[in-house]
This record gives C-alpha cells, structure tokens and sequence, in this order.
C-alpha cells in the first residue's frame, strides 16, 4: 500500500481523490472513465426517482476563476444508479441522492439500503442543489433538514452522509452542526456544494455565461476554495464522531492538501476535473506523493486535521 491510501468508514481507497458528485457521472460511459481513472473512489451524479433532462444550454461555462453551472439535475433516474452499484466492481462508490422532495428521498433512500449492506457502496444525500426553479435549497432551512434527516434515517440504518451548502455565519455552522449531532446514521458530510446563485458576465458582450436563470447559476473552482476550507474546518470542529468530505477549490495537491489540514478525509474535485478530464487524477496524486515526500509525511493521517491556528 503507497503512502496516500487511506480508509474511509472501513472501506480502504489508494488515494483519497475523488469526483465532485455531478462531474463526469452521469452516463454509463462517464462511469466508465471515472472507473477506470486513477480516483481512489468515484461518486455518481445526483439522481431523482424519475430520469430528468435538466435546464436548457448552455447550463455550465468556465469563467475567469472557475466555473457557474445551473444544470438542473439531469440524470438517467434513480434505478439506472442503482443498478450500477449492483454491478460495479472495485473502487468505492458514493450514489448521490438528491430527491425533488422529502417523500423521493425516503423512497430512493429505503430502495438503497439493501444495495447499500450489499455491495458497501455509500449514499450521499445532496440537499444543496441550488439550480432546480421553485426548488429552495434545503441546507439552508434549518427546520427542513432536520425533518428530512430525521425522515431519511428513520428508513436508512446503515451509515451515509449529506452534501451541504457553503454556510458564511458562525451561528449557522452551529445551528448545522447541531442537527447532524443529533443523527448517528449521518457518518459524513461533504463540505461543499456550489456557491449557490452567482452571476458571471461577460463584458464584450454583455451577455451572462448561461442560460437557465437569466444567468444565475452555482460557482465552483477558485472562486470558492476559502469558503470550501472554512466549511470543511468548522464541521470537523464540530462534529468530532462524523467525517468530512472536502469539495471546492481543488486543482492541485497543494488545495488538496489545505482540505486535509482542515480535516477533510476525503477530497473531491469537480471543475478542475470538468476542465481537464480524468487524467487529473494522475497529476493529482503524483504531486500529492511529492509534496507528502518533501514535508516528510509517510500517511495521511500524520497531518489530517492537523492545521495551526496563530
Ligand atoms: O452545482 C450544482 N449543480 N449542484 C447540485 O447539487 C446540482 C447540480 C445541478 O444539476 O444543477
């Protein structure tokens, strides 16, 4: 076993990269690629219980430090997801779920639990899209997500986790915090989703990047890496029994290495990933080798969470 392998809720990964769920997993052929990448683990694209077309394009443009997309949840539906974990084989698999409603998430939850005791794949419940019209994002209503976690972890007894949103105030990271505490299935939860509702304009023009929205649309990529951070160190301050999933920001090993500072155990990668394809994961890991060699770390958990304050 190389220095970067890890384990994660007892399942051991090579590496501790991934894709940021919505990149590159929406079509058999996308998991296939992710499959067959260096990735130490793979996540599939949010599904709902039916299969959804999305927004009309263009729906995800890069932009100067990142990305904006308002995709809006296409996917092949919950069965097709499902029927990939029954058949995949290897790497750890996450399913994201992202249910258009509380009674679609206890339904696709309950239908993914004995897939789940199975085959070990793992449910990651996505209640930050920020890109469905008429959809609030749950994250952001306390009241609401507590039912739906309480709602979801009454039919799912085995251990999953929850896609946030970027929160900005202390009092929320504690009033988030608090509800996860309460819930001993949520066993992670993955710091963060897009930056919801940014709007990214183009001067020549003076036109917006894309076309859901009149524009607005969720930023990922630079733009987002010290919101990613500080969302990441505030759980697992936090929230000392679950883990935390780094998501934001991520080109490199040295953004992936600020993540595991900050505590995360797992580090996706979503637009540098969009942007240059699944060879990412190569350069990625070669780097992160490097730069663990040069500070003379020999595993992960010799500087997981480990980050100084002044
Ligand atoms: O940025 C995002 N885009 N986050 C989500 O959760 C969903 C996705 C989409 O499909 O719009």
């Amino acid at each position: 076993a190389g220095a970067l392998t890890t384990t994660f809720l007892g399942h051991q990964v090579s590496n501790p990269f991934l894709n940021a769920a919505g990149v590159l997993c929406r079509t058999p052929e996308d998991l296939l690629q992710l499959a067959s990448s260096v990735s130490g683990s793979m996540i599939t694209k949010s599904c709902t219980v039916e299969p959804r077309e999305g927004n009309p394009e263009p729906r995800y443009a890069a932009a100067p430090y990142g990305s904006i997309n308002s995709m809006g949840l296409p996917n092949l539906g919950f069965e097709f997801y499902k029927q990939f974990a029954v058949e995949h084989r290897g790497k750890l698999l996450f399913i994201s779920v992202s249910g258009m409603s509380m009674d679609e998430n206890v339904k696709m939850a309950k239908d993914l639990l004995p897939v789940a005791k199975e085959t070990g794949c793992i449910m990651e419940l996505n209640l930050s899209c920020p890109n469905v019209p008429g959809k609030p994002q749950v994250g952001y209503d306390f009241t609401t997500m507590r039912e739906y976690l309480q709602r979801v972890s009454s039919v799912y007894d085995a251990p999953f986790g929850v896609k946030l949103p970027p929160y900005f105030d202390i009092a929320h990271f504690d009033q988030a915090a608090a509800i996860f505490n309460e819930i001993p299935q949520v066993a992670f939860l993955t710091c963060v989703n897009s930056l919801g509702n940014g709007l990214v304009i183009d001067v020549d023009t003076e036109t917006v990047a894309i076309k859901p929205k009149d524009g607005f649309g969720g930023l990922g990529g630079r733009y987002i890496l010290p919101t990613a951070l500080a969302n990441v160190n505030a759980f697992y301050r936090r929230c000392p029994t679950k883990l935390v999933v780094g998501c934001g920001g991520v080109y490199s090993a040295n953004e992936a290495f600020q993540h595991i500072l900050a505590g995360a155990s797992l580090v996706q990668v979503g637009t540098a990933l969009h942007e240059e394809g699944p060879q990412i994961f190569q350069r990625v890991v070669d780097e992160f080798a490097l730069l663990m060699r040069a500070k003379g770390y020999n595993t992960i958990d010799d500087f997981k969470g480990k980050l100084k304050t002044l």
